[in-house]
């Protein structure tokens, strides 16, 4: 049994910098055909020196992969005519709120103190990405932050707006009631419930942010994707820790999916009987969403088990040592 995949599009990576970003880049670039890629760099990509250098980096750590890169500002508070400058370089600004997850210290204290930014990303067109968490309980954060998303998507009716990473039911359904709000969705939080992380023995390597939910939540996403819906796109957030940050007390938010994310979908999406609806989820619902027209590829998945690797480098993947039922055979 094999599955053909034309131009698949990871709308949420994180690629980081120096020695980790030379590790991962390659291996999305190997069966993507383009991605969404973050800016929560130490110090962040907030200017368009830093982005300009950051593509340039990317681009080289990529090298001859066939893999459009789309970039992202860290929000702040932008003046009109640094917005205008750099506009044509990025697909979307990515907001976090300070000190939500990894390197988001320097993100926004209050949301909706930033009303005449998002008013000129309105006017310009300018996507904004959110990662929607606020300082509350660890499994409400996402619930309680839809009522920004609520007053956003009302105030800025023409604003495009990204739900990074949703994890609950109550966004899924936020999704029906705005059609300026579209969303991304990572493989993980179709697959796993907060009792895999903590139900038993703790499992850093599935620690990520926002943390995953009830089963309930995770079933309202998997139906979204498998549906699918068409303003929900995969977006990984394959976000790579060195094993020490990751096995140690204080273990870093992340999960590492990039290599492993279009066999772990096959499987997912073959055992719901919903293969047919895979490239739409990973591809054509983007290329609408965001405008962007990727380079022409054709990966090729077959049936055939795989044991997924114990690390990449310094990188522990999601279920490393586990045996799935697809892998990539081929990129064309
Ligand atoms: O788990 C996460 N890791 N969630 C995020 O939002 C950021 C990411 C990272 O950069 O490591
Ligand atoms: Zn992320």
């Amino acid at each position: 049994m094999e599955l053909l995949l034309r131009s698949p599009l990871d709308m949420h990576i994180h690629f980081r910098q120096d020695a980790m970003l030379d590790v991962v880049a390659p291996l999305s670039a190997a069966h993507f055909a383009g991605g969404v890629i973050m800016p929560n760099l130490i110090p962040p990509v907030d200017s368009l020196d830093r982005l300009l250098w950051y593509t340039n980096e990317v681009r080289r750590a990529v090298g001859t992969h066939r893999f459009d890169p789309y970039m992202t500002l860290f929000f702040r508070d932008y003046t009109r005519e640094e917005l205008v400058a750099a506009k044509p370089h990025i697909i979307g600004i990515k907001l976090y709120p300070a000190g939500a997850t990894t390197n988001s210290d320097g993100g926004v204290k209050e949301v909706l103190s930033m009303k005449h930014v998002f008013a000129m990303m309105e006017e310009l067109d300018i996507p904004l990405l959110v990662h929607g968490e606020t300082h509350g309980f660890v499994l409400d954060r996402e619930r309680e932050f839809c009522e920004v998303y609520r007053t956003l998507a009302t105030a800025f009716p023409r604003l495009r707006i990204t739900m990074e990473h949703i994890t609950t039911e109550a966004a899924v359904s936020l999704l029906d009631e705005f059609e300026n709000l579209r969303a991304t969705v990572t493989p993980h939080h179709l697959l796993i419930t907060l009792d895999d992380v903590a139900g038993g023995m703790l499992n850093p390597h599935l620690f990520c942010k926002p943390i995953a939910k009830r089963p309930e939540d995770r079933d309202a996403l998997l139906a979204a994707a498998l549906r699918p819906h068409p303003r929900l796109m995969m977006g990984s957030d394959s976000a790579p820790h060195p094993i020490d940050k990751k096995e140690s007390a204080g273990c870093a938010a992340g999960i590492f999916t990039a290599p492993i994310i279009l066999p772990l979908l096959a499987e997912l999406f073959e055992k719901h009987d919903a293969l047919v609806n895979l490239q739409a989820f990973v591809s054509d619902h983007a290329r609408l969403l965001y405008n962007v027209e990727p380079p022409t590829t054709t990966v090729r998945l077959v049936k055939e088990s795989m044991i997924i690797p114990e690390q990449y480098e310094s990188v522990v993947p999601m279920w490393a040592g586990r045996t799935i039922s697809w892998r990539v055979a081929e990129v064309s």
